[in-house]
């Protein structure tokens, strides 16, 4: 595909473990974009709080210190990507049951959402973007050319999460995963500011029977018909 235009934006959102960032990253690398995984920098934030001991709940003290949390995408050459927060490689921490428990919250602050969305923007401005999140489509980037919005069972996103943690030698049982992203959907769909919402212009893919590969196929197939 080389007839995609320089500033062409694709919105992929969705909630936990639909395979959001590990399609958006092929994707992206296949038609040479740049990846911006909006999860990664909320994650972020999360983890500055915790490095600093600063309560999850204490939403002025996070608020106050976002003027000293400067995130960084960095890309591996295995066409993977390292999130850097004020310089250092925090990729693992960020993924930490801690952190995956404690992000709804800390990205539900109003201060918290208007920075990331400042920055994301700014990442994208005039670029050819996949960018994957919540709140993509619906505030972050409403006037791109392609917008997702994939799902997937319960079951299979904690089966995914679970083959996913023991590569990373985390051990959490199957059903606490089902019931922490259950929790998470309840959380991130009915919070005030951005929630995961489908756009009307959103083009639904339900990912539970596809393979990586297939769900790959079909958004490059969706971006084809765009141009
Ligand atoms: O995609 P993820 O699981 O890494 O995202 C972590 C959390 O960040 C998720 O629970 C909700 C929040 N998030 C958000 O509020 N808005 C986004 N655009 C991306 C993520």
């Amino acid at each position: 595909m080389n007839n995609i235009p320089e500033d062409f934006q694709i919105a992929i959102d969705g909630p936990a473990s639909s395979g959001k960032s590990t399609i958006a990253k092929l994707i992206a690398d296949d038609i040479n974009a740049i990846y911006i995984d909006t999860g990664a920098m909320y994650r972020a934030v999360t983890l500055y709080a915790k490095m600093h001991e600063i309560d999850y709940e204490d939403q002025k003290t996070i608020e106050d210190n976002l003027k000293d949390v400067q995130i960084n995408f960095q890309k591996t050459i295995d066409n993977d990507q390292k999130t850097l927060l004020n310089g250092g490689d925090v990729s693992f921490e960020i993924r930490t049951p801690e952190i995956t428990n404690n992000v709804s919250l800390v990205s539900s602050y109003a201060g918290v959402r208007e920075a990331m969305v400042a920055q994301q923007r700014e990442i994208a401005r005039g670029n050819r973007v996949v960018m994957d999140g919540r709140d993509i489509a619906s505030t972050v980037l409403p006037d791109a050319q392609l917008k997702i919005f994939l799902v997937a069972s319960v079951e299979e996103r904690a089966n995914r999460r679970f083959k996913e943690n023991t590569l990373k030698g985390i051990d959490t049982p199957l059903e606490t995963l089902m019931i922490e992203i259950a929790e998470r959907d309840r959380k991130d769909s009915t919070r005030e500011i951005s929630p995961l919402t489908k756009v009307d212009d959103a083009i639904e893919i339900d990912t539970s029977n596809m393979t990586i590969q297939e769900v790959v196929n079909k958004i490059e197939d969706l971006i084809q018909e765009k141009l």
